[in-house]
């Protein structure tokens, strides 16, 4: 789909995108890319970054794969001083490597629950925490007047609760609280605007293969709001909405990307029979208030 932004917006900006070889960071890493910017992506697996950056290369796109895990701090520091190094700058952060299985809370080990923490929600602290120093305002490449920008990308899982996803739960709803108090201290001390996307299931993405595999795809989409995927398109989108100037006076919040799946709840009666209820029931506690003592009829 063509994008409704202008392709400069992001024109001189240099983005670092964690997980930014496959799924969600790679369209994100594209369409930051096509919209004017310079990409370096962060990932475990070379052969995953090399592919990447050649598709990007392909498209014009200005970009460079860095290997590191983010559960690494010298992996963490070293990828972001390397992307300073390679374009002189660092813009926008997004932190989009995640882990995810789906496992019962009782057949979790700790060390399981701890892993999904250490990547998303450590992970994400500790690549902010090594970005500080070039996203602030009056930091190397920066003017004294502007900072940069966070994305962390998280989900909506623990906004009531997941089968199966007490670890990812946990450690996005930490991801979330990380990205408000950043948004509070280093928007007010450095100019840096951190907000985050939660994204609903989105189709063609390592997370959508592992969560709901084609066994129970089928079922699950009898409970979504407007009956289909998302595509990562509509993230790329809206990461693009809330890192360039459109977002200019937005910092922390989280945006929902989710087609409403969040709000969903299994139809308790069809509509066609809620009319007719509802009004046979206003009808009967006319006739009968419950409560009034027959004495008062
Ligand atoms: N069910 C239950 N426990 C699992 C599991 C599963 N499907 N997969 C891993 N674990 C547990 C392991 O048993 C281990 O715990 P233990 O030491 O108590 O046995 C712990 O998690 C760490 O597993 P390990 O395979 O050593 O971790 P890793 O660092 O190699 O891989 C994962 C990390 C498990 C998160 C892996 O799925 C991954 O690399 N994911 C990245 C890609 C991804 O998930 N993308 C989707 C994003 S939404």
């Amino acid at each position: 789909m063509e994008s409704p932004f202008k392709a400069e917006v992001l024109k001189g900006k240099v983005a670092l995108i964690t997980g930014g070889g496959s799924g969600i960071g790679f369209e994100i890493s594209t369409q930051f890319g096509k919209h004017g910017a310079s990409i370096a992506i962060m990932g475990r697996r070379k052969e995953v970054l090399d592919l990447a950056v050649s598709a990007l290369h392909s498209q014009g796109i200005q970009a460079v794969g860095f290997e590191g895990d983010v559960r690494k701090q010298e992996d963490a520091k070293r990828v972001v001083e390397s992307t300073f190094k390679h374009f002189g700058r660092l813009d926008i952060l997004v932190n989009a490597a995640a882990g995810n299985f789906l496992v019962s809370a009782e057949d979790l080990s700790p060390n399981g629950f701890r892993t999904v923490m250490d990547i998303d929600s450590v992970g994400t602290f500790t690549m902010c925490h090594e970005a500080l120093k070039y996203l602030k305002k009056g930091g190397p490449g920066r003017s004294s007047s502007g900072g940069g920008t966070i994305l962390n990308i998280s989900a909506t899982l623990h906004y009531t609760a997941s089968w199966y996803q007490i670890h990812v739960s946990a450690a996005k709803a930490a991801v979330d609280a990380t990205t408000r108090n950043l948004a509070l201290e280093w928007g007010t001390d450095y100019d840096i605007r951190v907000n985050g996307i939660a994204p609903g299931p989105i189709s063609d993405t390592p997370g959508m293969s592992k969560l709901a595999p084609d066994e129970i795809n089928s079922r699950s989409k009898d409970y979504m709001p407007l009956y289909k995927l998302g595509e990562k398109w509509d993230i790329a989108m809206s990461a693009l909405y809330l890192a360039s100037d459109a977002g200019k006076f937005i910092n922390g919040t989280i945006l929902i990307v989710d087609g409403g799946l969040w709000l969903s709840r299994p139809r308790h009666l069809p509509k066609e029979e809620v009319k007719q209820l509802s009004r046979a029931v206003e009808k009967r506690s006319r006739d009968k208030p419950i409560g009034v003592p027959t004495s008062k009829l």
